[in-house]
């Protein structure tokens, strides 16, 4: 069956190169890979896949549901489940070998309560007010942590929540915290094997936060995560979005274009309708500076992006039905990345690449 709309191309071998670039940059330390919502939109099975031939040490997803989908197509690789403790899942999520996050005291009695034993990572709250024990509760918690037969404790870990900015002095701080953590744990003589808090902004902007364990994302999918990091490693964007060229129409100056007629030609020129919208995740406040590539040349979008179809300024280009262009990624037409898409529309890489819609085709390339 043909298929004829927008295309999300998944390039697994950029993923397994960028995956090396960090090997690289972070040299013994191992790689949890953050694989939640669907490998932020690349797919998660075939990301785990890949990753896991690559060798990496932990993979990460948010709901047990994620994981055990993991499982069922193979995934062998310890998993970590970011969500907050489900009481009710404890024993399925030890049948299939999960890891927990152990957050608060509530989770402590549900585990004090389970007869079998299982894995848990247990997180302190040093900064980013969401899951994790409260700091000035932290050694209280190590203490009764440690009574918990059922519970292994394999890892510490916290979460940062600005060290993707320019001033680092809250990250720092929350760093601060977090080693004290680790002296509290010291001194019960609590020894996890992974002690973790570096996102991939940490990663590049704290790197003594690295501990053994890193928890890679959005570096892996091969974008960084904000403008103000070292953007020194060689990663490529992994996931390419591409449209067709559906029609091509002469317009007179001073022609209308899309909903509201929020644009208006400046002169005679030629329309091209592109078939992709936002819902099938262009984002759609991209209209007012967004550009799509055609052989490397920039054709400005012109009016409003509608729900499935956009229209852009061709100008005197030979451009044809079935021509695809670059809405963002990188191929022969080029590179848009992602970030300067964000920057413009006062959003993140992070909620670009997971709005993708489930109507674009999906491609992965190995
Ligand atoms: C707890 C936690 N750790 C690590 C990550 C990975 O972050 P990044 O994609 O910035 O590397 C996330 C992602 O949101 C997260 O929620």
């Amino acid at each position: 069956m043909s298929y004829f709309g927008p295309k999300i191309f998944i390039d697994l071998k950029r993923l397994s190169n960028n995956y090396q670039l960090l090997v690289k940059e972070i040299k013994d330390l191992s790689i949890m890979a953050t694989v939640k919502a669907n490998a932020y939109g690349h797919g998660a099975i075939e990301v785990s896949k890949t990753l896991e031939k690559e060798g990496v040490r932990y993979l990460a997803v948010f709901t047990i549901d994620e994981a055990i989908e993991l499982r069922k197509a193979g995934i062998k690789s310890d998993i970590f489940i970011y969500s907050k403790m489900d009481p009710k899942r404890i024993d399925e999520a030890q049948k299939n070998n999960l890891t927990l996050n152990v957050s608060s005291f509530e989770d402590l009695k549900t585990l004090d309560n389970f007869s079998g034993r299982i894995k848990g990572h247990l997180k302190f709250d040093t900064g980013m007010t969401r899951l994790g024990v409260p700091f000035d509760k932290a050694e209280e918690f190590l203490k009764k942590a440690k009574k918990i037969s059922s519970l292994e404790i394999e890892g510490l870990y916290s979460h940062f929540a600005t060290a993707d900015e320019g001033d680092l002095s809250y990250a720092t701080n929350q760093l601060k915290k977090f080693n004290k953590v680790l002296d509290f744990a010291n001194h019960l003589k609590i020894k996890a094997k992974f002690i973790h808090c570096s996102n991939s902004g940490a990663i590049l902007n704290l790197p003594n936060s690295r501990f053994n364990m890193v928890r890679a994302g959005m570096l892996l999918y091969g974008a960084f995560p904000s403008d103000d990091v070292p953007q020194d490693l060689s990663i490529e964007p992994v996931m390419t979005f591409t449209a067709p060229v559906v029609e091509v129409r002469d317009v007179k100056k001073g022609t209308l274009i899309s909903y509201g007629g929020a644009y208006e030609t400046k002169k005679d020129t030629k329309i091209a309708v592109i078939q992709a919208g936002f819902a099938d995740g262009v984002p759609r406040p991209w209209y007012i500076n967004g550009y799509v590539l055609f052989k490397n040349q920039k054709m400005k979008i012109t009016g409003r992006i509608c729900m499935d179809q956009l229209m852009i300024d061709i100008k005197n280009s030979n451009i044809a039905y079935g021509d695809e262009v670059l809405i963002f990624g990188s191929n022969d037409n080029g590179t848009i990345d992602i970030n300067e898409i964000a920057e413009k529309i006062d959003s993140t890489s992070y909620v670009i690449v997971t709005s993708v819609g489930i109507r674009p085709k999906r491609i992965h390339k190995k």
